[in-house]
């Protein structure tokens, strides 16, 4: 991410004072849910974004998806306005959103009954394709089974493979990993960065927007952390994170992490005590606490 000026190259995602406000519809009350957002994020970058509970993390993602529009300001992809969903964003959830009645080949092939406009899959092409997607995300052996014969982790990696079949160019992922286990969640951080392309020439990168709670998963993944404040949502600090790639295990015991994650958390702990109705001074500070 790079402040907008002229000499900068067109970034792949554009925010420019973003504002989104809801309307309830029987009451008409208003929410402003964030306010002001303006964020540059570059072809092949991996952002993730942290912030309270509530404090508009999924409202921006779910605007780059095309899912819901600004109320001011504007989102550009490659310099396009978004003005709806699209192939080119690939979006992925907390809760597997897979469907039950359908196999594992099924769900990771739902995207490519058709094709992309003007350009039809073949049955072959598209049998192909599922089958490298599944391998790609370690599922081989496992291609007919169902949603409730997989564990989390599995599921998610089905999810995951469903997301890249549709060979979208940019990432979005809101808590991806959040309903995982520890162990598994470290381990598929670890494989997410790796299909992400972290061995691959950056321009073969896809660009990612990651949504976490999870301070120490925003650091080990992401090449820049966006940290959100609340009430309205806004962008408190864009923080890049200059850990070495590729990432393995180790890069989560270096003294840069450490730092890195308390910086973070410093920037949030004050907002994310008020939000459970505490107060930071009164109680001892976890550097590396998850919020
Ligand atoms: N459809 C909606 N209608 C009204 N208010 C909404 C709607 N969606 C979100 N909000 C409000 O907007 C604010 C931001 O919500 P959002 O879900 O983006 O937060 P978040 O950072 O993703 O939270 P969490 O970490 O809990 O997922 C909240 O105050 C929420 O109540
Ligand atoms: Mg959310």
């Amino acid at each position: 991410m790079t402040p907008t000026t002229p000499t900068t190259p067109a970034p792949k995602l554009r925010l420019q004072n973003v504002t989104k406000t809801f309307l309830a519809p029987r009451t008409g009350q208003q929410t402003l849910a964030v306010a002001d957002v303006n964020l540059d994020i570059q072809a092949g970058e991996f952002v993730c974004i942290v912030g309270p509970s509530g404090c508009g993390k999924s409202t921006v993602l779910n605007m780059i998806a095309g899912l819901d529009k600004p109320s001011t300001g504007s989102i550009e992809k490659d310099g396009m306005a978004i003005t709806g969903p699209g192939a080119d964003r690939g979006v992925m959830f907390q809760d597997y959103a897979l469907m039950p009645w359908q196999t594992v080949q099924d769900n990771v092939g739902f995207g490519l009954r058709h094709g992309t406009p003007g350009k039809p899959f073949t049955p072959a092409e598209r049998e192909d394709r599922i089958r490298h997607f599944v391998d790609l995300v370690g599922l081989k052996g496992s291609e007919k089974k169902y949603p409730h014969q997989l564990s989390g982790g599995m599921r998610q990696r089905v999810a995951l493979a469903r997301l890249l079949a549709n060979g979208p160019d940019v990432l979005l992922m809101d808590e991806p990993l959040g309903a995982l286990d520890a162990q598994t969640r470290l381990i598929l951080q670890l494989e997410l960065l790796q299909i992400w392309g972290e061995t691959a020439p950056r321009e073969q990168r896809k660009t990612a927007v990651f949504i976490t709670h999870d301070i120490e998963e925003a650091v080990f993944l992401g090449d820049q952390v966006v940290v959100m404040s609340s009430h309205p949502g806004r962008v408190r600090a864009v923080l890049p994170i200059d850990l070495p790639r590729p990432r393995g295990e180790s890069a989560r015991g270096s003294a840069r992490f450490a730092q890195l994650t308390d910086q973070i958390w410093g920037l949030i702990r004050d907002e994310a005590y008020r939000a459970i109705g505490g107060q930071s001074v009164a109680k001892p500070v976890e550097p590396h606490a998850v919020v």
